[in-house]
This record gives structure tokens, sequence and C-alpha cells, in this order.
């Protein structure tokens, strides 16, 4: 039987409640076991840590990394920071959104309406010198293009 979201958020109390800025690794460690922090864990997680909900919430919406829902099958990020920017980074993200079926909006993600895609802006995955950079599920790709990209999403993205 699989732990609970409760048995994951409990655990990771444990394991970091303790700590300085506990509540980061905390919601790392959640979203790394679960795939997102659902919104049930956050009371748990205030309650533990002597917060009040608003806070770990603020907390989670404010960092683009951390989802309150479920990913899409395939997660695509797409580097938005200054030197994939100069390589063309906007006309990219937008090509991603037509071809995901995703919209952005400002800093935060979006999952496509058949859960099939989830596509989230980030601020330099460490490839600025062949950029623009993309990540598919947990594969680096550097030097990307929109026709590329089509093509990587052919092969990597989880089928329909
Ligand atoms: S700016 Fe995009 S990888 Fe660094």
């Amino acid at each position: 039987m699989s732990p609970t979201p409760e048995d994951v958020t409990q655990a990771a109390l444990a394991r970091h409640a303790d700590e300085p800025g506990a509540l980061l690794p905390i919601l790392h460690d959640v979203q790394e076991a679960l795939g997102h922090i659902p919104s049930e864990v956050v009371p748990q997680i205030a309650d533990g840590l002597n917060l009040s909900r608003a806070e770990v919430h603020g907390v989670v919406t404010y960092y683009h990394h951390f989802r309150s829902e479920p990913p899409g099958r395939t997660v695509v990020q797409v580097c938005r920071a200054e030197a994939c920017q100069a390589m063309g980074a906007d006309a990219l993200m937008a090509h991603a959104e037509h071809t995901l079926g995703c919209k952005t909006h400002g800093g935060h993600g979006n999952t496509s309406a058949d859960g099939r895609f989830t596509l989230n802006p980030v601020f330099c995955l460490g490839l600025c010198a062949s950029s623009p950079a993309v990540v598919v599920n947990d594969k680096l790709l550097a030097r990307m293009t929109p026709a590329r990209f089509d093509r990587v999403i052919k092969q990597l993205a989880e089928p329909a």
C-alpha cells in the first residue's frame, strides 16, 4: 500500500522540522514524493512548523518550482532567463504553448486540458552558453529551435 499524502508530509516534517528554514526542504520532499503539493497537506505543514496556512500557501505559489495540482504526464520546462531570452526563448515559449496546448501566465506553469503536458517557465538551467535551453521530463536539451522542439516532443513525450 502506498503512503498517503499525510504520511509523506509527516515523514518530511519529521526529517526537517527542527532545521532552520525547514519549509522549503519539506515542500521539496512532498513534491518529489507526490508530484505536487496537495492543498490538503498545507494545514498539516503549517501546524507542524507553527506557521499560518496563508504563509505556507504563499511560499507554494511564490516559487515557480512548486505545483499545487498534479502535473501532466510529460513535464516541459522552457528557460526564460536572460541568455535564453537573447536567443529566442520568447518565441520558443510561444511555440511550446501552441504545440502542447498549455498557456503559461506570467511566471506560472500550466497543464493542458487533456492532462498530457505541463509547461513551466524556469529561470536558468545552467546551459546559458548553449541557449535556449529546455528540459523535457528530466532530459536537459540545449540550442533548442521550434522545429527541433516538435521532434523532441514526438520522441520523449508520454503517449496521448
Ligand atoms: S539563461 Fe537559460 S540556461 Fe541560463
